[in-house]
């Protein structure tokens, strides 16, 4: 007899979680918390088992991405396990030549302007990935009920470092070609979205029971210019893993405009930094879809009293919305004392539990 496989259930053992619950627009038992960048520099039994170790050589090891991914689990009681990676895993497997220096970001050695420079990014499949799909197996073994979430860059933030070269502020290079060249730069985003797409297929068929695509930098956009030309990208990956029936969550920073058109690109849940309000962010998005945050990430730095005070706003705001995951409005910041998150975990919990 053969267990039937996630592609077939679209379950795994977190389906009844509070996190997928409130993905799902259900009642929850208590509003659920995981935080981006949950697992990294915060913690010091991060920083131990990462010592010596290149940040992308550590993706590749199952054992110590498995360990990593664990740390906040175990420390936080956080809702949700989100994968140790990063948005570059799949572009490097394609044989990209680029690195992740820290401080800094993603550098990429040549970068991708030309059509000459698109046959560079070849279709990803899952033997390009095998350390992935074995973490993962290997995850989800050790969490059961807690869901892990599994995670891929939009294609426009990946296009951003691969079209700089690294991380960029004005994102120049990268809007000359999408504004200069449309042609190319569709071309470009359709490939990327292929990329992502394997790559969270690939993480939903190893066990992962949610997927955040992140556009964390598509924020610097007008709204006409996404819809025409990145929203086509992002609905291509979103539709492309829609019969799994996992939930999908789209995030960005900066995206108060856009909000309204991520969630039409096909999320299930729209991520919000905190820039707006979650009542006024659920205005923006309408009906039918659950939101995703929104505590600025520096309040952490501010004191117990300040991040209750804080936290209970974010809280009140989202009410009445239809799903509310807890999270941070953006990444956690790297000197974040860990208590502060952990008590800001039993805090949401308490304040939340029905
Ligand atoms: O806990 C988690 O959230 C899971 C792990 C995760 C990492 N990167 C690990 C990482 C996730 C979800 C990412 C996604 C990612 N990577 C994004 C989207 C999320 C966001 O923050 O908007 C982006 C833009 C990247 C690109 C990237 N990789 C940046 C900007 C950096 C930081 C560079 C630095 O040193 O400040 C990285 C490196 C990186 N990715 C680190 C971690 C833990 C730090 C490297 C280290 O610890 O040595």
């Amino acid at each position: 007899r053969t267990e039937p496989s996630q592609q077939q259930t679209g379950r795994t053992a977190a389906h009844d979680s509070a996190f997928l619950r409130a993905c799902r627009r259900e009642p929850v038992p208590h509003t659920p918390v995981w935080f981006m960048r949950q697992a990294g520099r915060s913690l010091p039994e991060y920083r131990k088992v990462r010592e010596g170790t290149a940040m992308l050589e550590s993706c590749m090891r199952p054992e110590l991405v498995t360990e990593i991914t664990l740390q906040p689990v175990r420390r936080h009681n956080v809702d949700a396990a989100i994968f140790f990676s990063d948005i570059v895993v799949p572009l490097k497997a394609i044989g990209i030549d680029l690195d992740i220096k820290p401080g800094v970001g993603p550098v990429v050695a040549e970068p991708i302007r030309t059509r000459a420079d698109l046959e560079r990014l070849r279709p990803l499949d899952g033997g390009d990935v095998p350390y992935v799909t074995e973490a993962i197996r290997m995850l989800t073994a050790e969490l059961g009920t807690t869901p892990l979430i599994g995670f891929a860059g939009a294609p426009f933030t990946l296009a951003s470092y691969l079209v700089e070269g690294g991380p960029s502020r004005n994102h120049e290079h990268t809007k000359a070609l999408m504004y200069g060249d449309p042609e190319l730069w569709a071309d470009l985003l359709d490939r990327l979205a292929d990329i992502t797409a394997a790559f969270l297929k690939v993480q939903i068929e190893a066990g992962a029971s949610a997927v955040q695509l992140f556009d964390s930098w598509v924020g610097a956009l007008a709204p006409a210019d996404y819809r025409r030309s990145v929203m086509p990208a992002s609905a291509k990956v979103f539709d492309a893993v829609a019969g799994y029936g996992v939930p999908r969550i789209h995030f960005g920073v900066g995206t108060g405009e856009l909000l309204g058109l991520m969630g039409e690109a096909g999320a299930d849940v729209v991520g919000v930094d905190w820039r707006i309000p979650m009542d006024e962010a659920a205005r923006r998005v309408g009906p039918g879809k659950a939101l995703q945050g929104n505590l600025d990430p520096a309040v952490l730095f501010a004191g117990h009293e300040a991040v209750r005070a804080k936290a209970g706003e974010v809280l009140d705001a989202a009410k009445g919305l239809e799903g509310h995951v807890f999270n941070l409005g953006h990444g956690v910041l790297p000197t974040t004392d860990p208590d502060a998150l952990t008590r800001l975990v039993e805090f949401v919990h308490e304040r939340t539990s029905r």
